[in-house]
């Protein structure tokens, strides 16, 4: 076993106290690191006040460790933040059958955003649009002044294009392309957008109106990829094949249809949503980046592959991915030092991989599921949970309730009170 083995046998079995102890023995944590995650109270109101307006609390989520990654030969436990039920087992369950398969590979491209600048009431497109082209370099320069730090450390504004649009108004819009290095970068970008506007009302005679970002991060791609043997699909009653041609089929009806791509990709975003929260990144700007980069080819389609070669299943994923590992909450936020120690990504771009490695393990085993037995009874059994202490259950009562829930097949709340009213009253008799 590797130092950072992302495989963690039993990990599910300890209860949180155990499974912190051994997060710091094996990946170095301190005592303070391990306070820092218990009991969510690391965000405190004051600081808080200080994030949003109007503060008046804060609010907890459950962070849970997707185990048994290995991405690009590097293994990963990967910190999730996420309140949906089999989320995170799903996810450790995919990653193990993939590793078998040697892991997921991935790439990101370079951390290029785009910074539009809308035009309006330009008398002469054609002229405005060779005076922005020729003025490219004082453009560049304009928006670099705005953040001198990035463009003295390599990054920063790159380059200009122009957007012609005619109906239903006619508008001319500047693309910014700008380098992020290891930032998300929306407030840089904004920024250089309203620093540059000026420049452009000079240059083409026109009118600015809006100065903002686009999230879709479309220059700014993330891929990842698995091939997994059929036999490491097998499950009780189904045959690997079976399994491998399932999820094709699964995938498939996806692309074909824009009701199931939305569901579809609703399972990639479980993923990638939780490890977003759970680095401190814009969920939301990954969310729409994700679903206009689907919509691209006019039609909203899957943003996931699926196809089987032989006796191999081969997935894959491409999505924009505007992922910072500096800036942003990053700083602020106690609890993502924490996880951001554990998960240990060197840049944005490996953080990027990760995410998407994360939506495409997602992906699968939503289809997995989908594909065979249904999705029910796995969710069932971890819904339980939820119901069993809605209804006031605490410590080992959580799961013994959970499991009667289940093997009557009534999950609901009415039937645990009464389950959890009957063991007390067990309790009191003995
Ligand atoms: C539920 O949160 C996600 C799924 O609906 C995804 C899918 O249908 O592919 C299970």
């Amino acid at each position: 076993m590797s130092e950072r083995d992302a495989r963690l046998p039993g990990f599910y079995k300890l209860d949180p106290e155990a499974r912190r102890a051994l997060l710091k023995a094996r990946f170095g944590l301190s005592d303070d690191d391990l306070a820092v995650l218990d009991d969510g109270g690391a965000l405190t109101t004051a600081r808080a006040d200080k994030m949003v307006e109007n503060c008046v609390g804060v609010f907890g989520l459950p962070i849970g460790l997707g185990l048994n990654f290995r991405i690009n030969g590097v293994d990963r436990v990967v910190p999730m933040v996420v309140e949906e039920p089999s989320v995170v087992a799903a996810v450790s369950n995919m990653a193990r059958v993939v590793r078998e398969g040697g892991g997921f590979t991935g790439d990101a491209d370079p951390p290029l955003m785009i910074g539009q600048v809308q035009v309006l009431d330009v008398a002469e497109p054609d002229s405005a649009v060779r005076a922005l082209e020729a003025a490219r370099d004082r453009i560049i320069a304009r928006a670099n002044a705005v953040h001198p730090n990035m463009a003295a450390r390599g990054a920063g504004a790159q380059d200009v294009e122009v957007r012609r649009i005619d109906a239903p108004w006619p508008m001319l819009v500047v693309h910014l392309i700008v380098d992020c290095a290891d930032a998300m970068g929306a407030n840089a970008i904004n920024a250089m957008a309203e620093g540059i506007a000026p420049l452009v009302e000079e240059l083409t005679g026109g009118r600015v109106r809006l100065r903002i970002l686009s999230n879709l991060a479309d220059r700014r791609r993330a891929r990842a990829r698995c091939a997994v043997p059929h036999a490491a699909l097998a499950g009780p009653g189904w045959a690997g094949a079976e399994v491998a041609r399932g999820i094709e089929e699964a995938w498939q009806f996806a692309d074909a249809c824009p009701y199931r791509a939305a569901t579809h990709n609703k399972g990639v975003m479980n993923g990638i949503d939780a490890v977003a929260i759970a680095t401190g990144n814009d969920w939301r700007a990954i969310e729409a980046g994700a679903h206009a980069y689907a919509a691209r080819n006019g039609r909203y389609g899957s943003l996931t592959r699926w196809w089987n070669a032989g006796d191999t299943l081969h997935g894959e994923i491409e999505l924009p991915m505007a992922v910072g590992t500096v800036g942003g909450s990053t700083n602020v936020h106690p609890t993502l030092r924490v996880l951001r120690k554990l998960l240990s990504v060197e840049s944005a771009a490996e953080l990027g991989v990760v995410i998407a490695a994360v939506g495409l393990a997602q992906n699968m085993a939503a289809l997995r599921a989908l594909a065979t037995e249904g999705i029910q009874r796995g969710h069932m059994t971890l819904h339980a949970r939820s119901v069993a202490l809605a209804a006031g259950a605490e410590g080992s009562v959580v799961d013994e309730i959970a499991a009667e829930l289940v093997r009557r097949g009534e999950v609901k709340l009415g039937v645990a009170e009464q389950l959890l009213a009957a063991s007390r009253s067990g309790e009191r008799a003995s």
